[in-house]
């Protein structure tokens, strides 16, 4: 109906309009089809702000906000954020640090897309760059923060995703092949040498991968190694800094 919620109940006598009937019911079908409801209305918040959302990217998650909550306890001037999809995880931290800059990369076009809409409309383009890349190819330059919440689903793993997130969310989004961990071993890799002196990596991980990742970013000489639970309790962000 085009309607604030808010403003629903004042029009319950009206009739529907045939539009409003025939949006209603397409809205149901793709619901029967368990497409997610994000995708359906084209928004989702997250961390009180409204992101677009499309096929072409992950529907951001409530738990993805443990990772904001840790990357803002430090300052930043610089930021880097891989695999930014919808732009949800860059947009809200330059949103919070209005002094910040940074750079969002994707191996998605699709999904900067989206991305750079985001950044239009939350008023942030000044400040967010783009750029198409695999993990940290062709990146340039340090930064004080960087963040990743990348595919991070093991390949086994896969069939028993519920139909919302298997059939209609990218499979580029959910999931690198094999252990699940390849992402974290590319980022762990490079990082260090895109990381300014005292910066910290931050990254998403499944509830099981804390111990495997925090190996990861070790083996690879960062420092500080710390594992936060989100607020389900489980193992969620993995942060370390360098020297
Ligand atoms: C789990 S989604 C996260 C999206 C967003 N950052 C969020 O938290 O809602 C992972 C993102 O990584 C991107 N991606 C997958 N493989 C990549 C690669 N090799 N290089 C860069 N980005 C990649 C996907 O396209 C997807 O947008």
């Amino acid at each position: 109906m085009r309607l604030e919620p808010d403003r629903l109940t004042l029009h319950l006598q009206d009739l529907l309009a045939p539009e409003a009937a025939t949006r209603f019911e397409t809205a149901l079908a793709a619901r029967e089809a368990r497409q997610p409801v994000s995708q359906i209305t084209g928004t989702r918040l997250f961390w009180g702000r409204s992101f677009r959302v499309t096929r072409d990217v992950l529907d951001p998650r409530p738990e993805t906000e443990t990772l904001i909550e840790t990357a803002l306890e430090t300052p930043f001037a610089s930021l880097l954020d891989l695999g930014t999809g919808s732009g949800a995880i860059l947009l809200t931290l330059l949103a919070e640090r209005p002094a910040a800059r940074g750079l969002g990369t994707d191996l998605s076009p699709e999904a900067l897309a989206v991305a750079e809409g985001n950044a239009q409309a939350l008023g942030l383009a000044g400040r967010a760059r783009f750029q198409t890349a695999d993990w940290f190819a062709g990146v340039e330059g340090q930064f004080d923060l960087i963040v990743s919440n990348p595919p991070y689903i093991a390949e086994a793993e896969m069939a028993g995703l519920s139909p919302e997130v298997r059939d209609w969310e990218p499979h580029l989004a959910l999931t690198p092949g094999g252990d699940g961990l390849d992402a974290y071993r590319a980022i762990a890799a490079a990082a260090p040498a895109h990381l300014a002196p005292g910066g910290r990596l931050l990254v998403e991980i499944g509830p099981t991968q804390g111990q495997a990742v925090s190996a990861l970013f070790a083996a690879a000489g960062l420092s500080g190694l710390r594992v936060e639970a989100d607020l389900d309790g489980r193992d969620r962000v993995v942060l370390a800094c360098r020297g």
